[in-house]
């Protein structure tokens, strides 16, 4: 399908719905402080996807850092843990939110980590000064343990291995003894620790963030690129079809962004799959001036990111005349910038200390929300994305001795896992624009744009008909009217309909109040060829809906 036959066929709905959008001609001087507001429109339409949703694109990460695996997901000492030790009510939880795929151990702690060190029997593993978080590990929680967890919570490993301290060899043993079968030096080792069966571990982070001087053994992008190829290579032998996933830049700020991306994936291009792409983001003043409007168009800079790395890969592809084209894994992304220095980032030896304990607000939701959006919108070339991360540590839920309390963030987390399937559609979404301006910002996040107020995206699940609409509202002020013009197929009834909104941007949940950031009913509109969702101002909303 054509885009112009597309852009044809979306005026010609516009048309018949009578609507008249001057959307950019006069936003600029009117901006926040307008009073009458024009719906935002959107056409419906299945035969216009974008990609089939792999539901790896909503995975999350748990690292060996502060509390997300001691106290988070493993405490024997709880009356709350199972006999294994793991705490049955964060069990309850994570499965309960259906997340598809965890990438684990780390992170920077991957970076220093002897997978060694974690499996085989418990009294026989060393209590080792972990040097990314300056923490105590007793690896009393390893390899073994995350994978009997993976099964309880219905989660698929996302495996990292050590490329800072490591080397090739201990990598591909760490593969070995995962995936072979048996009668092997490393798959009889997993055998002796009691797992007969390999785990058939099938994607694969060589190291993390490698370009990062903060990471342990950081290198240089060609020595880095030819140690990952060489260890793709090796474990070619292995497994031909895992899914290795290089690093690629830590976020959008480094020195060598998309220089990294380009001279690694000139040295291993041909043995790697995917790339990955890490981004945190703030209300901060050099990242937004403190604006929330500002802040909560960040997922476009998400958005922009993903374009950029692709045009890396893409470029490399064709210098190499490869036939093969990569995906990315965003394998870490969230709001993190409250709890990200001193006594935040530094573990002072002791075990499992609070580290990373970002509170997470309305704006905080918000933002997630969109940044769903916009892997949902990138799912062509997003396959694999993971929320960092899951328990504790900058995380949707939070553990004291006694609970879990879910923090803002879960929300529009939990409705992409539970309601987003099938394709995502192709959506040309009309919307007022705000303007954002570039001023002094950090390079990065200096753009002058237009924003639009509205910013929905629709899956679609060809197994049963079923729509999922996320949509969110960065209109500060006012309520906005998202209208769909449905072609196909058509709406028969709502199955749910729900909006996560407040008064204050800067509330938040505890323990204490838990429910002061969460969900309540939208009214949804009658289905129906032409719906109107009417849009809370500082709003994210799910729709699911039923079609015939
Ligand atoms: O997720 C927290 C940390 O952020 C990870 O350990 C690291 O990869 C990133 O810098």
């Amino acid at each position: 399908m054509s885009h112009s036959f597309r852009r044809r066929e979306f005026l010609a709905t516009l048309g018949k719905s009578g609507a008249a959008l001057a959307a950019g001609s006069w936003l600029g001087s009117v901006g926040y402080a307008q009073t009458s507001r024009a719906a935002a429109r959107t056409v419906i339409n299945q035969r216009l996807s974008r990609a089939d949703l792999d539901r790896r694109l909503l995975g999350a990460v748990l690292e060996h850092l502060g509390r997300a695996i001691y106290t988070g997901v493993y405490e024997p000492e709880s009356p709350l843990a199972d006999r294994n030790g793991f705490r049955t009510d964060v069990i309850e939880q994570v499965k309960g939110m259906a997340v598809p795929i965890m990438r684990y151990p780390g992170g920077n702690f991957v970076s220093g980590y002897n997978w060694l060190d974690g499996v085989g029997p418990k009294n026989q593993r060393p209590t080792v000064l972990e040097r990314a978080w300056n923490s105590l590990e007793t690896n009393q929680f390893g390899t073994n343990d995350f994978m009997d967890w993976c099964k309880l919570v219905n989660t698929e490993p996302l495996l990292g291995f050590n490329l800072g301290t490591g080397t090739p060899e201990q990598a591909v043993a760490y593969v070995e003894y995962c995936n072979v079968d048996k009668g092997t030096k490393w798959s009889e080792l997993r055998r002796s620790h009691g797992y007969e069966q390999p785990h058939n571990v099938r994607y694969w982070c060589m190291g993390n963030e490698m370009d990062g001087p903060w990471q342990m053994g950081h290198m240089p992008a060609r020595e880095y690129g030819r140690i990952a190829r060489d260890c793709a290579q090796q474990i070619r032998v292995i497994d031909e079809k895992l899914q290795l996933i290089a690093c690629g830049s830590s976020n959008t700020n480094m020195p060598t962004y998309l220089v990294w991306d380009r001279e690694v994936l000139e040295e291993c291009y041909d043995q790697v799959d995917g790339i990955s792409l890490h981004n945190y983001y703030g209300n901060t003043p050099p990242l937004s001036g403190n604006s929330t409007a500002r802040y909560l168009a960040m997922n476009l800079d998400m958005e922009r990111q993903i374009l950029e790395i692709g045009a890396v890969c893409d470029y490399v592809q064709g210098l190499q005349k490869s036939p093969k084209r990569l995906w990315l894994s965003f394998d870490e992304w969230n709001v993190w910038y409250r709890a990200r220095s001193g006594p935040h980032v530094d573990g002072k030896r002791a075990f499992a200390p609070r580290l990373l304990e970002e509170v997470y607000n309305l704006e905080d939701a918000l933002l997630v929300g969109g940044f769903l959006n916009t892997l949902l919108r990138q799912s062509e070339r997003v396959r694999v994305g993971c929320l960092a991360q899951i328990i504790n540590v900058i995380a949707p839920l939070v553990t004291n001795e006694t609970s879990v309390l879910r923090q803002s963030i879960y929300y529009p987390y939990a409705w992409a896992l539970k309601y987003a399937r099938g394709r995502v559609l192709d959506l040309q979404v009309q919307a007022e624009t705000y303007p954002i301006v570039a001023g002094d910002l950090q390079p990065d996040f200096a753009r002058n744009d237009q924003v639009p107020f509205v910013d929905v995206v629709a899956t679609l699940d060809p197994q049963n008909g079923q729509v999922c609409l996320l949509m969110l509202n960065r209109d500060l002020e006012g309520e906005r009217e998202l209208v769909l013009e449905w072609r196909n197929p058509t709406p028969t009834r709502v199955l749910a309909c729900e909006t996560l909104t407040g008064a204050d941007v800067k509330a938040f949940n505890t323990f204490e109040q838990p429910q002061v950031v969460a969900p309540r009913a939208l009214a949804p509109p009658a289905a129906g060829p032409s719906m109107t969702f009417k849009l809370p101002p500082r709003s994210y909303s799910v729709a699911h809906i039923a079609t015939s």
